[in-house]
């Protein structure tokens, strides 16, 4: 039997893109709608006047609630052990991320953690901050291996962010971070690191099907030009898509490498320059704000957000979860953080957690938007008008999720 659902009276915010011309399409609020859906996908939409007598399994009344595409947090670090509270702590007595790097702890220290972790408790602290996201109204989330650095804990890292799956009513995109630090096995020798995860590690993750993407901390504390370009070579040349941690504490090019590379983002870019921005304008590229880590870290180089406008480059806009540099599991707070640390309008910020997420995810032809043919993954807000997702924080905002046609228990 085929599984449908009509919602009804809905308030939609459609975010559908519908000309290049029209920047604001989608975004108005269209009141007394319905959405019919079959099998998980929309199949039609339209006013409450135009909605055909038909048979369905269930109808959902919405009651002119605001109903959004399911938001998509497009980059996040939700898989690992441990915590860095002390870490923050001495943070707050002056010393800086870098140096605590430097010294063994930062990644490191959450590498240790999450090597010597089993699967069950990885899973379990991961469904406790994905929690979060949940309440939000998240149904897709990005999750990235990067805290074990070694063949097989790279791949229980993605294994577990694959069986969050079975555990949430959740849609997860896998990238591969092993490029992520040097690890103490590699001491000194970031070259011989980099052999091992193009020869080993990214064959064995692409033969367990476990990566969607790969991705490479192109950065000082982090990996050289030289490097992430072997990498991304490496990922393209298994049919894997790319994205870059890149330009986040200093300017060293990698997200224009990363864009003529074709990769779907940049995510961080503070550092980005002019030139940069045409890079990613002229290939397409998406660039991913991480205004959690902006906050964390107290950054004070914007990232170069008007440019990034003018050249008409997607903005997307994630939380970056992880324990160092964003332990904020608030997509809404993101949000908001967005409007108010980095001046992006609602809109943008709305923009940039629905269809320009899942286009740095590449799956902007599926999901991000509430269209015909797209999959039925919505959240139902208990407000009026979607600039409310980004000015109040902390007040339960979220009514309800639909993940693939189906009213989740959340
Ligand atoms: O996205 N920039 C590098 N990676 C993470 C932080 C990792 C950590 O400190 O544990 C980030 O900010
Ligand atoms: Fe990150």
């Amino acid at each position: 039997m085929t599984m449908n659902l009509l919602l009804i009276n809905a308030r939609l915010v459609t975010m559908q893109k519908v000309t290049m011309q029209n920047d604001s399409d989608g975004y108005q609020v269209q009141d007394a709608q319905f959405v019919h859906v079959c099998d998980g996908k929309i199949i039609q939409m339209g006013p409450m006047q135009a909605c055909p007598e038909m048979d369905v399994l269930q109808t959902l009344d919405c009651e002119h609630k605001l109903v959004t595409p399911g938001l998509i947090d497009c980059h996040t670090h939700l898989v690992f052990a441990g915590n860095r509270a002390n870490e923050f702590e001495q943070r707050l007595m002056g010393v800086a991320y870098e140096e605590i790097a430097r010294q063994g702890g930062g990644i490191m220290s959450t590498v240790k953690a999450t090597r010597e972790a089993s699967e069950q408790t990885l899973l379990t602290n991961a469904l406790r901050h994905l929690s979060g996201l949940i309440k939000d109204g998240v149904t897709t989330v990005e999750v990235k291996s990067g805290y074990g650095l070694t063949l097989e804990s790279e791949l229980k890292m993605l294994r577990v962010a694959k069986q969050l799956e079975q555990h949430a009513k959740i849609k997860v995109s896998t990238t591969l971070l092993a490029a992520h630090a040097v690890p103490p096995e590699f001491k000194d020798d970031a070259d011989a690191y980099i052999n091992y995860v193009c020869e080993q590690i990214i064959p064995a993750a692409v033969s367990a099907k476990l990566v969607d993407y790969v991705d490479v901390f192109c950065e000082g504390i982090g990996f050289n030009l030289k490097q992430t370009e072997q990498v991304f070579a490496t990922a393209l040349s298994f049919g894997l898509g790319i994205k870059g941690h890149t330009e986040q504490l200093s300017h060293l090019g990698g997200s224009a490498l990363a864009a003529k590379m074709g990769a779907s983002s940049v995510d961080h870019i503070e550092y980005l320059d002019a030139e940069g921005v045409n890079a990613l304008a002229e290939n397409g590229t998406v660039a991913t704000l991480l205004p959690g880590a902006f906050y964390f870290l107290r950054e004070t180089q914007l990232p170069p957000i008007q440019c990034l406008r003018e050249a008409k480059v997607p903005m997307a806009l994630a939380s970056d979860f992880n324990p160092g540099t964003s332990p904020i599991a608030s997509l809404l707070t993101i949000m908001n953080m967005g409007c108010t640390l980095f001046r992006l309008t609602p809109e943008e910020a709305l923009r940039g957690v629905t269809c320009h997420a899942a286009q740095a995810l590449g799956i902007a032809a599926k999901r991000g938007q509430i269209k015909v043919g797209y999959e039925a993954d919505f959240a139902l807000w208990n407000v009026t008008h979607p600039a409310h997702l980004c000015y109040e924080i902390g007040t339960p905002l979220l009514h309800a999720r639909i993940l693939n046609g189906v009213l989740c228990d959340d």
